[in-house]
């Protein structure tokens, strides 16, 4: 399983990025309107300053038309961008004519494997199932995880299942050993899998070891 950040914020991304382990960004409205910034703008630094990993770019517009005109404009401003479309029936016609286009696809705010399937059938480089909002309201999101991946290995589909809305480190493994080809995950979340308490007491004793040997 891959690692992409979920966040809009550039000093997230670099971070992360620093850090060796990032193939990808995801971003969605909700997280743009947090940072202040033109959203082209934003687009521009991270595929240029960052990474050529895949970097999704949501639309807003509700119908067909209107999100391929959004999408046209996104795809100008790096050839990594991927046009994150809704699990609507207009966002599975764009999927498909952009995927007829040659452009890489997220088909976003997934909550059940019919969704995905259709997704995955109208041509999606990536579905998103979002495990937290699931959990949420008392719906098991990681099953879900687990009933796309054994559809589409069963079929031989190629489309890849991004583990989103993921809010802590057992949604991580889980979502591994369940059969996610990525977890998209917020940063917080990046540097709570770093930590561990061991690992902690572990460099505070060889510190003050060294520390002894080197006063003896
Ligand atoms: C995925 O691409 C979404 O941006 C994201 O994971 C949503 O997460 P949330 O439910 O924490 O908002």
């Amino acid at each position: 399983m891959k690692f992409f950040i979920d966040t809009a914020n550039i000093d997230e991304i670099k971070e992360a990025n620093a850090l060796g382990v990032l193939a990808g960004v995801t971003t969605n409205p909700s997280l743009v309107a947090k940072e202040n910034v033109s959203f082209h703008d934003r687009l521009k630094e991270i595929t240029q300053e960052v990474t050529k990993g895949s970097v999704s770019a949501e639309v807003v517009s509700e119908d067909v038309d209107g999100m391929m005109k959004e999408a046209e404009e996104l795809i100008k401003i790096a050839p990594n961008i991927t046009i994150k479309v809704p699990m609507t029936l207009e966002g599975l016609k764009a999927c498909k004519q952009l995927t007829d286009k040659g452009v890489t696809t997220n088909v976003t705010l997934v909550f059940s494997a019919n969704q995905a399937l259709l997704a995955a059938r109208a041509g999606a480089t990536y579905v998103s199932p979002f495990l937290g909002r699931l959990d949420d309201i008392g719906q098991n999101g990681m099953n879900l995880i687990a009933e796309i991946a054994e559809i589409f290995d069963r079929h031989a589909i190629d489309t890849q299942i991004i583990a989103a809305s993921v809010r802590h480190p057992m949604h991580v493994t889980e979502a591994a050993i369940n059969g996610a080809h990525i977890a998209t995950i917020p940063f917080k979340v990046i540097q709570q899998l770093v930590k561990h308490p061991l690992t902690d007491q572990g460099i505070e004793k060889f510190l003050a070891d060294w520390e002894k040997a080197n006063q003896e």
